[in-house]
């Protein structure tokens, strides 16, 4: 016996069966290249905001963003999305149809630090912007808020440069707080009021943006009240 294959088994392998076996594995190989290219490319944008963070920090004595999530989207999220938009599930697609493989979630205080810290990002020179969704500017109809931005960056292995995509999230700690529970709800929305429900939630993230701008705007008559004093 080798493992749960008998010798007889064996036997029966016909070439056919080999060839296809080695496809297989082959593809298996790239699929785990491409994802360690992901992964990779994904930690060289952390770190460039945690480099950000610790010189804004230093500098303000405050930290632009309060937390950092990163995520490779996981292979059967990767399947679903490649059927969803009916392509084959080769590694060729992959790259070039999905831009969220490798996603960075950045929680800032206040909105402000949203847009600082994406022109600081965008603004690299080794960094490509691709796309720019600013649903804080033009929300979602379901009342969704955030700053995605599509980026390309370079990483560098041993013979070759390959740039890869990244998705970056800025969302303010409200936003946050939105968008957690409602995508907790989401699926609970096949329930006779529906319709009142979403309703419901994109009033309830009105109201959260309102409390976002204010309290920017309390962090702004501090800031000023400080440089006064420092006058
Ligand atoms: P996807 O196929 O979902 O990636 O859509 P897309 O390519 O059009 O990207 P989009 O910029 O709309 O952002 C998708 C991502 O933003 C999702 O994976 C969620 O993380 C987030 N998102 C977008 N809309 C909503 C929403 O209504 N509610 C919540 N909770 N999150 C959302
Ligand atoms: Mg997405």
């Amino acid at each position: 016996m080798l493992g749960n294959i008998s010798l007889s088994d064996l036997k029966s392998i016909s070439q056919e069966d080999i060839e296809q076996l080695l496809r297989i594995t082959d593809q298996i190989q790239d699929f785990q290249e491409l994802m360690m290219k992901y992964e990779c490319a994904m930690y060289e944008i952390k770190t460039k905001l945690d480099v950000l963070n610790k010189e804004l920090s230093l500098r303000n004595n405050r930290n632009p963003f309060e937390s950092i999530k990163t995520r490779i989207k996981a292979p059967i999220s990767l399947f679903e999305k490649m059927q969803r938009k009916g392509l084959p599930f080769t590694v060729d697609n992959i790259k070039d149809n999905i831009s969220d493989v490798a996603g960075i979630r950045v929680i800032c205080s206040f909105i402000d630090d949203i847009y600082m810290l994406a022109d600081c990002l965008k603004e690299q020179d080794d960094v490509r912007l691709v796309e720019i969704k600013d649903y804080i500017e033009n929300p979602k109809p379901s009342g969704y808020r955030s700053l995605h931005l599509i980026l390309e960056i370079p990483i560098f292995l041993t013979h070759d440069k390959e740039y890869m995509t990244v998705e970056v999230q800025f969302r303010t700690i409200a936003m946050d707080f939105w968008a957690s529970l409602e995508h907790k709800m989401k699926y609970k929305k096949d329930i006779q009021d529906a319709e009142m429900i979403t309703e419901d939630l994109c009033f309830s993230a009105d109201m959260i943006n309102q409390i976002d701008r204010r309290m920017q705007q309390i962090r702004e008559r501090i800031d000023a009240g400080r440089i006064q004093e420092d006058a």
